[in-house]
């Protein structure tokens, strides 16, 4: 750890291979539905690091890279990424300038914005993809508005169309929404081709709708989650084998036995039914361990399960190890793999009763991370 300027050694691990090893299954599973990939790589790369992310995605053969913000785009061009970048967010009137500097693909999301790259263009061209609403309720124009958007994006001067997309809002889930999503793309596309406005990058589906889907008239996949080997969805773990990236470890910071009946944390929500080990570790909800697990989970020490218990603080929680022969030091993980054992993010998910997506953004930029082979 030379040159590391950290001193509580409570850390994440990142697998640089795991990542490069998913992209290669991902771009695999594309290729055979005749489709290329785009990373999606925002929230600095869903905890596990943009910039990392990033290079192990184009190493595993991705095409280009998403993020939501233009400053996120920004930061990957500074660390020397040469791929497309699209930014997913809406375009925001005035940016035009960043996104002419870094390289990166606007999103016009409505004629307003359209407008406004248009005005901008003036100073120097600018890419943009139109995104359409096919059922998200989110980003785009509605599909009846598709044509007329692509027509006036074409002529407007200084705008180039380099593709079209929409998001699926149920392919984790609902098939038959999903499809007809797909469907009300394709014949967007269609509409398009038929004029002659037809752009070469045109893409809806997201891990899950790669997972389970085939193309139709798409070119592309933005694939964000199962990058990082992580399931868009529990039951689509049989689909496809992909190794989780991600561990977050820490060290006991304190051990101390204590008599039957002391009571632990904040609220003392939990008292010692006999003389036991406290182990208290220097890992908090401040750094996104979240004080709803309190009481609901627990961490691996020698490759065993213990309880967290008590409610977890802002920078600090406790573990109740029993008799076990925990020491100050012993390295604990949180969410990964040691020895035998393993805790996913789907299990803290599924306490809190959010996704697993939530839990990796959630480790906050406090935590360090370290990236292995
Ligand atoms: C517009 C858009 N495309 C693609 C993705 C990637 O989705 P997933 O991580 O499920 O593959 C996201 C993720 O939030 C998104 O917002």
């Amino acid at each position: 750890m030379e040159g590391v300027n950290w001193y509580r050694p409570t850390w994440v691990e990142v697998s640089t291979r795991a990542m490069a090893e998913n992209a290669k299954t991902l771009v695999a599973l594309g290729k055979r539905k005749g489709l290329d990939l785009m990373a999606v790589v925002k929230a600095d790369g869903y905890g596990h690091g943009a910039l990392a992310a990033a290079r192990a995605a184009l190493a595993g053969g991705v095409k280009a890279l998403a993020v939501a913000l233009p400053e996120e785009g920004a930061a990957l061009r500074e660390g020397g990424i040469e791929a497309p970048i699209l930014v997913m967010g809406a375009y925001v009137p005035g940016t035009a300038e960043v996104y002419r500097r870094y390289r990166l693909t606007a999103t016009v999301s409505g004629f307003q914005q359209l407008r406004a790259v248009a005005r901008e263009a003036a100073a120097g061209p600018v890419q943009v993809q139109l995104k359409v609403d096919t059922g998200m309720g989110r980003l785009g124009v509605l599909p009846e508005q598709a044509l007329a958007l692509a027509q006036e994006a074409r002529a407007a001067g200084g705008v180039e169309v380099t593709g079209i997309y929409s998001h699926l809002a149920t392919a984790d889930d609902d098939l038959q929404f999903a499809r007809a999503q797909m469907e009300a793309f394709d014949a967007i596309i269609d509409a398009l081709d038929r004029r002659g406005l037809l752009p070469p990058q045109r893409h809806i589906l997201n891990s899950a709708g790669l997972i389970r889907l085939d193309g139709g008239r798409t070119t592309m996949a933005r694939v964000g989650i199962a990058l990082y080997g992580l399931y868009p969805a529990p039951c689509l773990k049989r689909e496809l084998r992909l190794v989780p990236a991600l561990t977050w470890k820490t060290r006991v910071a304190s051990v101390k036995r204590v008599p039957a009946g002391m009571t632990v944390s904040y609220g003392r929500t939990y008292r010692t039914a006999s003389e036991t080990t406290l182990a208290t570790i220097p890992v908090g909800y401040a750094d996104g361990f979240r004080r709803g697990l309190s009481g609901r989970v627990s961490v691996l020490i020698g490759g065993r399960r213990y309880p967290v218990v008590g409610a977890i603080c802002m920078d600090q929680a406790v573990v109740d190890v029993g008799d076990a022969p925990v020491a100050e030091g012993d390295e604990v993980v949180l969410i990964g793999e040691q020895d035998e054992e393993r805790i996913e993010a789907d299990e803290w998910a599924e306490r809190l009763g959010t996704i697993n997506y939530e839990i990796v953004c959630g480790i906050s930029a406090r935590v360090p991370r370290l990236y292995v082979e």
